[in-house]
C-alpha cells in the first residue's frame, strides 16, 4: 500500500512540476517595446505640406538626423527614446533654425520645377 501511496506521491510532483513549467514558459510575456511615440496628425506645419503622409514627415525628419548626426530632441522637446514627446512645439532654437532652412531648399526646389 505505501509503495502506492508513494508513487502517487512523486507522480503528483511530477504533475505538478510540469504545470509549473509550463505556467512559467506561458505567463512572463515580456511588455512589447514601446513604439516611437509619433503623432499620425501634425498641428504646427508651417513649411512642409499639411497633407504630409506620416512616412515622408518621419523620413525627412529622419535625414534631418542623419545629415546632423543628432537625435529628434536636438529640434524637438522629446525624451531620447521620445516615449514622451511634442513635436508640435516650438521650444527649441534648432527647429527653428531648420525650419528655415527647409524653407530655402523647398524655394530652390519650387524655382527648378519653374525652370523646367
Ligand atoms: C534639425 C532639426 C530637426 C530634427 C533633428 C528633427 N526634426 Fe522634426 N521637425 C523639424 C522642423 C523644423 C519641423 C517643422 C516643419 C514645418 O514647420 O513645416 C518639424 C516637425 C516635426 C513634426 C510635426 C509636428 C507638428 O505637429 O507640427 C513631427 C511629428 C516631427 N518633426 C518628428 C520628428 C522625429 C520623429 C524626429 C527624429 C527622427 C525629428 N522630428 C527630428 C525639425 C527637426
Amino acid at each position: 500500500m505505501s509503495t502506492v501511496r508513494a508513487l502517487v506521491a512523486v507522480f503528483a510532483l511530477i504533475c505538478g512540476c510540469v504545470i509549473f513549467l509550463v505556467a512559467q514558459t506561458q505567463t512572463p510575456q515580456a511588455p512589447p517595446p514601446q513604439r516611437p511615440n509619433i503623432p499620425d496628425k501634425y498641428t504646427n506645419l508651417q513649411v512642409l505640406p499639411k497633407t504630409i503622409s506620416k512616412p515622408e514627415l518621419v523620413g525627412i525628419m529622419k535625414q534631418f538626423c542623419i545629415t546632423f548626426k543628432v537625435r529628434c530632441s536636438y529640434c524637438h522637446v522629446a525624451t531620447d527614446d521620445l516615449s514622451e514627446a511634442n513635436f508640435a512645439a516650438d521650444d527649441k532654437p534648432t527647429k527653428a533654425e531648420a525650419r528655415k532652412l527647409l524653407h530655402s531648399i523647398l524655394a530652390v526646389k519650387d524655382q527648378s520645377a519653374e525652370v523646367k
